[in-house]
């Protein structure tokens, strides 16, 4: 596996491998690697010649009071991590690599309008044109036929895939299940900068959206009495403070009244300075409901992934 530090050297290795005909799988990070980065690795790794993984905790998303500086950083245990999954190529570029000129924000940005309004976005002004900025360049730069996302950032998916389409990016994008700790907490780098107090009353968001899925397997479609339910036991746990628990149309991420066609149960908590995200994936067809809440839970839980 080689690390590569420069927007250069990763071209020209690039370059070489399709002179060959390899094909290249990308899977965008910000490091602190867990089971669902390897996940996407994964997933890459069976698709593509070459797999590359970029490594970059991108200042562009985080606004001013937010944890760029505690965000986990750990690239020797990265790079252990990627090399076990079969990665070909980690790229780590330095900030000055990636915004030459920084902390001097880049002159041209990329904006998704209307998806990035509600959800984080009201919450976290700015931050989905960070993360549209950085992934368009790392498109660019990295030139993939694939790139692989997790569905545990469900806004985050839905606006790289309309990036995509509006700006004819010559990119498929392939989200992938979210995966959970064996409590049923979504796997995320942040998971690292809970107290153990913290670690575990945050395990609340699962059981919320658990509630959740009951509902809708037993028959309820009113988004309103689902979105309460959820919200219900978010806010039993002291140490866990809700933000947000909406119902949304998983394309157009709009809330809806009425649960049919694609829809998600998208929540975001703050458990002491950490913030993070869940959802629960629910598809509403003529036969019933599937809903979806990812892989690794529980075993008493995962006959809900199916349930009708
Ligand atoms: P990061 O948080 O490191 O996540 C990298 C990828 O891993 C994202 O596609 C994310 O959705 C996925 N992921 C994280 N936790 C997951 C989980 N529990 N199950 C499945 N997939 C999971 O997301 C980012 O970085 C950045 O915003 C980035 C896209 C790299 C742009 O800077």
């Amino acid at each position: 596996m080689d690390l590569i530090e420069s927007i250069a050297d990763l071209r020209g290795a690039l370059d070489a491998a399709r002179a060959q005909g390899r094909t290249v799988g990308l899977v965008p990070t910000m490091g602190a690697f867990h089971a669902g980065h390897r996940s996407l690795m994964r997933a890459a790794r069976a698709g593509h010649d070459t797999v590359v993984v970029s490594l970059f905790v991108n200042p562009l998303q985080f606004g001013p009071a937010e944890d760029l500086d505690r965000y986990p950083r750990d690239l020797g245990g990265d790079l252990a991590v990627a090399a076990a999954e079969g990665v070909d190529i980690v790229f780590a570029p330095p900030v000055g690599e990636m915004y030459p000129g920084w902390p001097a924000p880049p002159a041209t940005t990329v904006s998704v309008a209307g998806l990035t309004d509600g959800l984080c976005g009201s919450a976290r002004p700015g931050h989905f044109d960070g993360v549209a900025t950085v992934v368009t360049k790392l498109f660019s730069i990295v030139g993939p036929s694939t790139a692989y996302f997790g569905r545990k950032d469900a806004q985050q998916l839905a606006v790289v895939r309309r990036l995509a389409a509006d700006l004819c990016l010559p990119v498929e994008i392939v989200g992938c299940p979210l995966v959970r700790e064996p409590d049923g907490l979504a796997m995320s780098s942040r998971n690292r900068n809970l107290s153990p107090a913290e670690r575990e009353a945050a395990s609340v968001i699962h059981r919320g959206l658990v509630a959740g899925a009951e509902l809708v397997a037993g028959g309820e479609r009113d988004a309103g009495k689902l979105r309460r339910v959820v919200a219900n036991v978010l806010t039993t746990e002291d140490l866990v403070r809700l933000e947000y628990a909406e119902v949304v149309a998983a394309d157009t991420l709009a809330p809806v009244e009425v649960l049919e066609g694609e829809v998600l149960v998208a929540v975001a908590a703050r458990v002491g300075a950490v913030r993070l995200i869940d959802n629960l994936s629910i598809h509403v067809g003529a036969e019933g409901a599937v809903v979806d809440l990812g892989v690794g839970v529980a075993p008493d839980r995962e006959g809900l992934c199916a349930a009708r």
